[in-house]
């Protein structure tokens, strides 16, 4: 008999809700919050009600999609954190409250843990999931970590960013270039049509396999302040070059570290995840370290890498495995212990 878990996302400006059986996924619903666009950053405060707005047509429409009654449902997984507080109650109220009406399991998720697990995800026969242990580079808009894993729940944190994380950085750059949020995307949009040497940055010196990207931000800055005081067209005439420059140093910095911390555990099974992993430079160049460094290497379909909620039903359906439940008194938390 299959197993069908309702996954629920809201931990930052996207509301999504997923269902799967098993390990495969049936619907997968991302409503994105236009709101935030000129403000060049998440407004908490906007994100929650947009939340509230969205999530019941959100989950009808999972169910609908995934053809399935909501009286199907074996449990409830809801993101607990870490993330925005007042996005996280939404949806972590109306888990509790459809849990409890439909009298099934509520299964709470760690959203990082999520990321990482949606390597499991099995849409097919021909989708092929990493052996343990592997490691991960997790990088999102909030975090940066090189992340070993053991087994689906026993995860170390091995690297981390000491100040802004690589989707942060990916934004703050766009936001000095005038791009709206979230710029990432945008960047790396630019970034294909321009040159990546056009722009030298130097690249931070930090210890071990942590990350710091706040240098390279401010070297940026100062780059466009100073080249817009000879040339007010220097954005517009550079775009694509300068997109290209900083995506390029930003990648080189990520693989970097990535590189020290495999030779350093000595292991070749490698996984990106997170926002930034939908970005095609990092995207392309973990696929020729394969031949390069003789890496297996674990790249999300593009639809499991920014935030979404099939990676917290996949994570519901491995807790579920172990009937992990969650208490009716389970209340969000805003931060991990680590970045
Ligand atoms: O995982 P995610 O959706 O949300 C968080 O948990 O933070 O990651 C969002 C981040 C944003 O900073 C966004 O700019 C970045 O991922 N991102 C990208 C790309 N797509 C999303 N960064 C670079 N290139 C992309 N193609
Ligand atoms: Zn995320």
């Amino acid at each position: 008999m299959s197993t069908y878990i309702l996954g629920i996302e809201s931990s930052c400006d996207d509301t999504s809700a997923a269902v799967i059986q098993d390990q495969k996924i049936l619907s997968n619903v991302i409503a994105n919050q236009e709101v935030h666009k000129n403000f060049g950053g998440v407004v908490p405060e906007l994100a929650s009600r947009a939340h509230q707005q969205n999530i019941i047509p959100v989950i009808e429409s999972a169910l609908q999609k995934a053809n399935i009654s909501k009286n199907q449902l074996n449990a409830i997984a809801f993101t607990r954190g870490p993330g925005l507080l007042g996005s996280l109650l939404v949806g972590t109220s109306f888990a509790k409250t459809f849990a409890m009406g439909l009298d099934v399991p509520l299964i709470e998720i760690d959203h990082m843990q999520a990321h990482i697990l949606a390597h499991f995800i099995k849409d097919s026969d021909t989708d092929i999931v990493p052996s343990f242990p592997f490691l991960c580079l997790t990088v999102s808009g909030g975090h940066s970590q090189i992340v070993k894993v053991n087994d689906y729940f026993d995860m170390e944190i091995i690297g981390k960013t000491i100040d802004d994380a690589a989707g942060e950085a990916f934004d703050k750059a766009a936001k000095i270039l005038g791009l709206p949020y979230p710029g990432g995307p945008l960047v790396d949009k630019y970034a294909k049509l321009g040159n990546p040497e056009a722009f030298k940055f130097s690249e931070p010196r930090i210890k071990d396999f942590d990350y710091s990207f706040s240098g390279l931000k401010t070297a940026f800055l100062y780059l466009i302040r100073d080249e817009l005081k000879k040339n007010e067209h220097f954005i517009e005439e550079n775009l694509n070059d300068l997109c290209a420059s900083i995506q390029h140093t930003i990648v080189k910095v990520l693989l970097k570290k990535l590189i020290l911390a495999a030779k350093h555990t000595n292991i070749n099974e490698i996984a990106i995840a997170g926002g930034v992993s939908a970005n095609s430079e990092i995207r392309k160049r973990l696929i020729e370290m394969q031949a390069e460094l003789g890496w297996k290497v674990f790249i999300p379909k593009f639809q499991y890498t920014t935030d979404n909620a099939a990676m917290i039903a996949i994570t519901g359906y491995l807790k579920f495995l172990k009937s992990e439940f969650t208490d009716q008194k389970a209340k969000p938390y805003a931060r991990s212990i680590n970045r």
